[in-house]
């Protein structure tokens, strides 16, 4: 049976920890893997803007000896063009793997329904796992340890706080989320990581100010205020979120060398400042650069 990757909330521990572990064969020996995924084909399907996913999966497939082929908004104009059934069926019979960056997360569900070939979600509105995977093997590779970390995420509860949430609640990593009234991430989605961290024996509190989920974090990690597809908000946005800003002041309240994290892009100025992120404890283009290898390990287990 093809496996897609959907959601973490679908992962088991072990295979994120296989992910993880692969994913540090993949970083010490590049070589050994060059012909991993040879002649195997993936398709990037993009409704949205993209810097790390749509270049981190080209660069990937490439690395492992494949080829991936970029198809942007305009081109399949996803169930406009043409019904996201039969692009499935129809990309089945041409690629051994498709990426899909859309909004509805239903269109993820459906492709995948629908293909025979493993799906990847490469972000939709509710959920980014690549992102939530390469950011807790980030955390494990700079801290040596994930039990018992405290990440704290201040900002838009949104699809990359949903990730986080599953990551960490599986991983038994404490997150606390603090977020303005009615930005709360999702209620399905804080439900179920409630029970993987009964299981794992992770904290989980969700706040509504930005100091008190901050206080004794190992990390401190937030994201754009206004996610694509949001744009009309902005402004209205910006004004509620403005006591949610990484600053220097809210990094003094965590532990002794926080690290600060972002998935990117960030809008300097607005939820992080330039002297926060840029500073030696920021570690995001560590993150940037572990989607590529992360994102490999995932190619590999799904595609071959
Ligand atoms: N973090 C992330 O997914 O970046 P892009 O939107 O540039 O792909
Ligand atoms: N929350 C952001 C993440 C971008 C990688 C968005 O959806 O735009």
């Amino acid at each position: 049976m093809k496996k897609d990757l959907i959601s973490i909330k679908d992962l088991s521990v072990k295979e994120i920890e296989d992910i993880f572990t692969l994913t540090d064969a993949l970083k010490k020996d590049k070589l050994k893997y060059s012909q991993a995924l040879k002649g195997k084909t993936l398709a990037l399907i993009f409704q949205k803007p993209s810097n790390r996913t749509r270049v981190s999966f080209s660069v990937g497939m490439f690395q492992l000896g494949g080829l991936s082929i970029y198809l942007a908004p305009d081109e399949i104009n996803l169930g406009v063009r043409e019904a996201i059934k039969d692009v499935a069926k129809t990309l089945s019979r041409y690629v051994d793997g498709i990426v899909l960056r859309t909004f509805e997360h239903t269109n993820v569900v459906e492709l995948a329904k629908y293909a025979d070939v493993p799906v990847i979600n490469g972000l939709s509105d509710l959920s980014h796992p690549c992102q939530g995977l390469a950011d807790l093997y980030t955390i494990q590779e700079k801290l040596g340890r994930l039990k018992g970390v405290t990440l704290a995420y201040v900002g838009d509860g949104n699809n990359v706080t949903h990730s986080l949430l599953y990551c960490a609640s599986k991983l038994g990593v404490n997150i606390s989320v603090a977020t303005p009234k009615k930005y709360e991430p999702n209620k399905d989605v804080v439900k179920k990581a409630k029970e993987f961290a009964a299981i794992s024996g992770a904290k989980m509190n969700l706040y509504y100010s930005a100091a008190e989920a901050s206080k004794n974090a190992d990390i401190i990690y937030t994201d754009v205020w206004t996610s694509m597809g949001q744009e009309k908000e902005a402004m209205v946005r910006k004004k509620i979120f403005e006591s949610f800003q990484v600053n220097k002041k809210l990094v003094s309240l965590a532990k002794n060398g926080c690290l600060i994290m972002h998935c990117l892009p960030a809008h300097r100025g607005e939820e992080i400042t330039d002297e926060v992120v840029d500073s030696g404890n920021s570690i995001v283009f560590d993150q940037a650069e572990n989607r590529l290898h992360v994102q490999k390990a995932i190619l590999i287990q799904l595609l071959k």
